[in-house]
């Protein structure tokens, strides 16, 4: 059971391939985006904490992120876990390391997906997603086979993310570089750390995560 980290700034493709390792490895995203897009539309207390943060592109807390993973971890009969935009910072890197070992897990894996930052606003703010199943979807870069249907359920109800907006998006790719990317020291000090060309084709970074996970490379 493997349990690996994808780390990369906004629009790196975290997401687009956590979703398709869930559906090809039976693992289970675990994205604390997503988690904290659920209590905000839920208006839960976390959600209404989280909501103006979020809208600023500032990061939520990290006891309120790292308690959602580990109640997702404890919910979770999976065949692996991989963590999609979280950990964040250090402190939330060692909440990590202490989640998995009270667990008897170990991380595998922290795969950075290495990317050009001006090419990720282009990416994000042309980004969609079926407001009924949730597949994820790029006006060029991954539109639907027929226009304005989704692919999985078709429906024709989409959505975009209130933070997609260009001045959001460098706020975000500032904290990640701020907060985030300063903790890949911490992760490779142990060797795992393996880095991926995010700027290739989905397909060909799909390929490269597998033969990682596969070991083959
Ligand atoms: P979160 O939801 O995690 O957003 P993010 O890290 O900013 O990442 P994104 O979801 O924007 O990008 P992605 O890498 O998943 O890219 P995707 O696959 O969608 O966090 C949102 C907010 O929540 C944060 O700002 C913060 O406030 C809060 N938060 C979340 N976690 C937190 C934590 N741990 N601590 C504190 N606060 C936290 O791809 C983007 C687009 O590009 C898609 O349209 C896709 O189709 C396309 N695409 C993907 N790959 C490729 C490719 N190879 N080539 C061409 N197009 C591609």
């Amino acid at each position: 059971m493997l349990n690996i980290i994808l780390l990369g700034p906004p629009g790196a493709g975290k997401g687009t391939q956590a979703a398709r390792l869930q559906a090809e490895r039976g693992m289970i995203q675990l994205s604390t985006g997503d988690m904290l897009r659920e209590a905000v539309a839920a208006g839960t207390p976390v959600g209404l904490k989280a909501k103006a943060i979020m809208e600023r592109g500032e990061l939520v807390s990290d006891a309120i992120v790292s308690a959602l993973i580990g109640e997702r971890l404890d919910a979770a009969a999976d065949q692996g876990a991989i963590f999609d935009g979280f950990p964040r910072t250090k402190a939330q890197a060692e909440a990590l390391d202490l989640l998995l070992t009270e667990r008897g897990r170990r991380l595998d894996h922290v795969i950075e997906l290495v990317v050009d930052e001006d090419e990720l606003v282009k990416r994000i703010v042309g980004r969609f997603s079926c407001a009924r199943c949730g597949t994820g979807y790029h006006d060029t870069f991954r539109p639907t086979k027929v226009a304005g249907v989704c692919d999985v359920c078709g429906s024709t109800e989409f959505k975009r993310r209130k933070d997609d907006n260009e001045a959001t998006v460098r706020t975000r790719m500032a904290e990640y570089r701020a907060k985030t990317q300063p903790i890949l020291p911490f992760y490779e000090a142990r060797g795992l750390v393996r880095r991926v060309d995010g700027m290739a084709a989905i397909e060909t970074v799909a390929a490269e995560i597998d033969a990682i996970l596969d070991g083959t490379v």
